[in-house]
């Protein structure tokens, strides 16, 4: 039966009427800024608690993968977090500095995010199952001084290439005993050696804060430089899509090798004064539903290729586990399924609420929220404080605001705290996701008449792997780096779990024969070089490649036919190798 659309209407006219009076200012009002000034996250996310009601109570329950259970209180993450900024300090390590972190899901990472802030040093998380040409390539470009790691990742990813990164001053090792020299210094000992005491000095709210490095479509990496002001926006966003109160127990399962696991896996958390589960661990389905279920878990912010992998692993959940505290499950990252959302009603007594954001966005901007009519499929409603328009780009680099329903590409006008300030050293890069004072995000999109946002796919070739991100360009390097290869492009594919799967297209070098020996070989030395979460699952011997007549590779093509879909334009399609 179509519903009618009546009942949707007072909350939704609620709803545009407060976006419509949201001032940042009453945010910052919720906040406490430095006493002496200034905005810095880690002083809003720890110390003014870790001063005031809630010092004792507890800020991060660690969950170990062999199930040991940490917890440290706003008081206690406070004093660790001051010892590595002593630490950081005592390795004169400067004001604007990065330190990047290469490591699991460890207390110690927790620290050095922390820790970094206070110090107004720019910390920058890096995913642990990157291989070492991710790791290295984003070290180099954002002139990494310090790395946080572990001894097994900077044996097995590091330190073989450590000489290309001259720049890079300290590792520091969490695990390690001792240091093993100079500059290679065992984590712990320093921790306790350090004093529990530091003052954070000023900060101004535009002062860079965090990098965070995302994939483009054609080149390599770029690194998105936030600012402390950001944290207005995990605030506002903590309370209108999360609900966050104090004391609630709160679990977001990304790593903070994303910008999730850093937005929403450590900031906007302890900034509302919840505990904050993290767990070292994996997915395992089984493991998952306990931990909702003993944790007493609240609120729950995940992924959809983790729902998908929920879906099938045939648990029924509330057959098993008590999940009658759960109160609110949201997903990011790629395309909620509307059938995962009748799934959860189901299986988990609720729905999936949808959120939408990127790396450049710093925060969540789009979401369905708990009080608005839920349509699934869609992303949900512009946040207070963001406006969203579907643009088409014209050839001459204006764009064009497209009417309600059209398909175009999903533009936000520029302003809001978390915003990206620029890619870093890259003003050109930057520069062209802007068009006067829209922000393109390189998704298409379309907005409905009640101002819904519709996903529709990228404008781009990024590729979406399991909600992570991946530049094909990257990929087509290392690929061709293999001696056998000549040429490489690399496309996602749909897939039922992964969202996308990452399928390379190889012509191979003079003198090489196509077999399943070489196949195995190249796709091992891709994995080796660019780790699990970006290298090629699959790969296909090909005489040629479709290029455009000046040598850009129509990877959307080579998509096109392996998908059996139309090829759409191809005037500027160069003749192939047959
Ligand atoms: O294409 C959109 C997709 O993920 C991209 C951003 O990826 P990243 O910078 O890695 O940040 C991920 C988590 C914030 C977007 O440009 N994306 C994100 N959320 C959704 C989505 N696609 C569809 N639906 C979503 N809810």
């Amino acid at each position: 039966m179509q519903k009618t659309r009546q009942p949707e209407a007072p909350a939704l006219s609620q709803w545009q009427q407060a976006r419509k009076g949201f001032r940042w200012d009453s945010v910052m009002a919720e906040l406490d800024g430095l006493p002496g000034g200034g905005l810095n996250i880690a002083h809003e996310a720890v110390d003014r608690h870790a001063s005031g009601a809630l010092a004792d109570h507890v800020a991060l329950r660690w969950l170990g993968r062999d199930r040991t259970v940490l917890e440290f209180s706003y008081c206690a993450l406070s004093e660790a977090s001051n010892r590595f900024a002593n630490v950081l300090a005592g390795l004169g390590v400067q004001p604007g500095e990065r330190v990047f972190s290469l490591a699991g899901r460890l207390p110690e990472l927790y620290f050095a995010a922390l820790g970094s802030l206070k110090h107004r040093a720019v910390f920058c998380p890096l995913f642990a199952a990157f291989g070492p040409e991710p790791i290295v390539q984003r070290l180099q470009r954002g002139g990494g001084r310090v790395l946080v790691t572990t001894m097994r990742l900077y044996r097995r990813k590091v330190a073989a290439l450590r000489a290309q990164l001259p720049e890079l001053k300290t590792v520091l090792l969490i695990d390690a005993e001792q240091d093993a020299s100079a500059d290679i210094l065992a984590l712990r000992p320093l921790l306790a050696q350090a004093s529990q005491s530091y003052t954070i000095g000023p900060t101004d709210p535009e002062d860079p804060a965090l990098l965070h490095f995302t994939s483009g479509t054609t080149g390599m990496p770029k690194g998105a430089v936030h600012v402390h002001q950001a944290v207005l926006m995990h605030r506002a966003t903590g309370s209108w899509v999360l609900g966050l109160q104090p004391g609630d127990v709160y679990w977001c399962t990304a790593d903070p090798g994303w910008v999730t696991g850093t937005s929403y896996g450590i900031i906007a958390p302890f900034v509302h004064g919840v505990t904050n589960v993290v767990d070292e661990a994996e997915f395992d389905a089984e493991r998952w539903y306990q931990i909702l279920a003993e944790q007493r878990v609240q609120v729950w912010y995940t992924a959809p290729t983790a729902i998908r992998m929920l879906m099938r692993c045939g648990i029924h959940p509330l057959e098993r586990f008590d999940l009658s505290q759960l109160r609110l499950v949201l997903s990011v990252g790629e395309p909620l399924n509307p059938e995962a959302i009748l799934w959860a009603r189901e299986a988990l007594g609720q729905p999936i609420l949808d959120t939408w954001w990127q790396t450049e966005t710093g925060g969540i901007a789009i979401s369905n929220l708990p009080q608005l009519p839920l349509r699934p499929g869609s992303m949900g409603q512009p946040l207070p404080g963001i406006e969203a328009a579907i643009l088409r780009r014209e050839e001459d680099g204006s764009v064009q605001e497209l009417a309600t329903g059209e398909e175009g590409e999903l533009a936000l006008r520029r302003g809001w705290p978390s915003q990206f300030r620029a890619y870093l050293h890259e003003p050109e890069r930057t520069a062209r996701c802007f068009s006067g004072d829209w922000y393109l995000t390189g998704d298409q999109a379309r907005i409905d008449a009640d101002g819904y946002v519709w996903f529709v796919g990228r404008a781009d070739d990024i590729i979406k792997t399991a909600g992570h991100m991946v530049g094909p360009f990257e990929v087509e390097s290392a690929l061709m780096e293999h001696p056998a290869v000549a040429e490489a492009a690399v496309v996602g594919l749909p897939d039922p779990l992964i969202g996308q799967l990452v399928k390379a297209y190889c012509v191979l070098a003079r003198g090489h024969d196509p077999d399943h020996r070489l196949e195995r070989a190249i796709l091992g030395f891709a994995r080796k070089r660019l780790g699990s979460a970006v290298a090629p699952k699959r790969l296909e011997f090909v005489k040629g490649l479709p290029k455009t007549r000046s040598g850009k590779i129509l990877r959307r093509l080579l998509k096109a036919r392996e998908l059996g879909l139309p090829e759409g334009d191809t005037s500027t399609l160069e003749e192939e190798a047959s």
